[in-house]
């Protein structure tokens, strides 16, 4: 039995000013305002400032969680961040907010990569800190600038993904029947070339013709991860549920990756989870990868859709190929 609950003691997310709306998308790539709708549910996303690297925007999403969390920046114990547009290799994103937030306190801080599933692999990693008494207070965020790594050329990609952040306080509580009470995570690394970005790394160094090619940006092959990510987002909703003996009746919200509304809809429905019960604000932000789920969590606490007491379900679905899911009672 753990010792403590970890529970979400605040909230908070951000997103850039500038929107890149279907419309705008007609002038760059052949695709119209009603494909996208009809097959994505986007209307509209939010991209960078030229000046806003990653850490920028999670930043204020770090900020508005301290302050509805009611702590102090050096309350807390360790800094995890979910991203895969860091804003450079090293130093990690989650060091550069230790700073920018001016905790004096040279508490640890870490990235990882999970691609979409990145924030609830962070969220269950920062659990075992809290149940296990070592930490009170992880500040976990989930933030990405996408918009660097789309190719505005490729309409099978650019359509679907926007940049923002978001975050969460997870603190210690002495009632373990509160808080994160089960999670599943997932991978299947022989999926990866279906959701990658081949360049950048140790593998491909950047040269001209990679970027002729724009292997630097995001390549998918988006008919084969639909199929897996409707699968997996269903099969991990399931093990979230079974894990705390729940039905959709007994559950408040379901939390998903923003990936797209059709893929949400089947795994939901299978699940039995009618549309209220489901956050979505895809239409808003497209899919911002590892900051989905926390600004979808932020905007539904704020909203009243769930609150103190509930049952809510995250699940999330990505490259690697990945999965997650995370069954809180707030
Ligand atoms: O965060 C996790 C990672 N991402 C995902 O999970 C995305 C998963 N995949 C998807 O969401 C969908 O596969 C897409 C939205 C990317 C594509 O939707 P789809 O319903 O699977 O379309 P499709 O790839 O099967 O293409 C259907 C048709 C094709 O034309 P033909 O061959 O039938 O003549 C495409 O060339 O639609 C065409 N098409 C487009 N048409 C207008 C593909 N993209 C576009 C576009 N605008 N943007």
């Amino acid at each position: 039995m753990p010792r403590f609950g970890a529970i979400i003691s605040g909230t908070g997310s951000y997103v850039p000013e500038k929107r890149l709306t279907n419309q705008d998308l007609e002038k760059l790539v052949e695709t119209s305002n009603d494909w996208i709708v009809q097959r994505t549910g986007i209307r509209e996303r939010r991209i960078a400032a030229s000046e806003q690297a990653t850490s920028d925007l999670a930043i204020e999403a770090a900020r508005r969680a301290i302050e509805s969390a009611r702590i102090k920046p050096d309350d807390i114990d360790l800094i995890i961040a979910a991203t895969l547009t860091p804003d450079m290799s090293t130093p990690s994103t989650a060091c550069i907010l230790q700073s920018a937030l001016g905790i004096k306190r040279h508490i640890g801080a870490f990235d990882i990569n999970a691609a979409c599933s990145g924030f609830v692999y962070s969220l269950s990693t920062a659990s075992q800190f809290i149940v296990n008494g070592i930490y009170k207070h992880v500040l976990v965020v989930g933030a990405e600038t996408l918009s660097r790594i789309v190719d505005y050329t490729d309409r099978g990609t650019c359509i679907l993904f926007g940049d923002g952040a978001g975050a969460v306080i997870l603190s210690a509580c002495d009632d373990p029947e509160r808080g994160l009470q089960a999670f599943e995570l997932g991978a299947d690394g022989a999926g990866g070339p279906l959701l990658n970005v081949p360049a950048g790394g140790s593998r491909m160094a950047i040269t001209p013709e990679v970027l002729a090619r724009h292997d630097h940006c995001l390549k998918m092959s988006g008919r084969e991860v639909y199929k897996f990510a409707v699968t997996q987002m269903t099969h991990s909703l399931q093990q979230a549920m079974q894990a705390c003996s729940l039905t959709s009746e007994h559950v408040r919200l379901v939390v998903p990756h923003q990936v797209n509304q059709r893929i949400i809809d089947s795994a939901t429905g299978k699940m039995g989870f009618p549309a209220e019960k489901v956050y979505i604000n895809i239409d808003r932000y497209g899919n911002t990868s590892g900051a989905s789920v926390p600004i979808a969590l932020d905007e539904a606490m704020r909203s009243g859709r769930c609150g103190a007491g509930d049952w809510i379900i995250m699940v999330a679905f990505g490259a690697g190929l990945t999965w997650a899911s995370a069954t809180v009672r707030l």
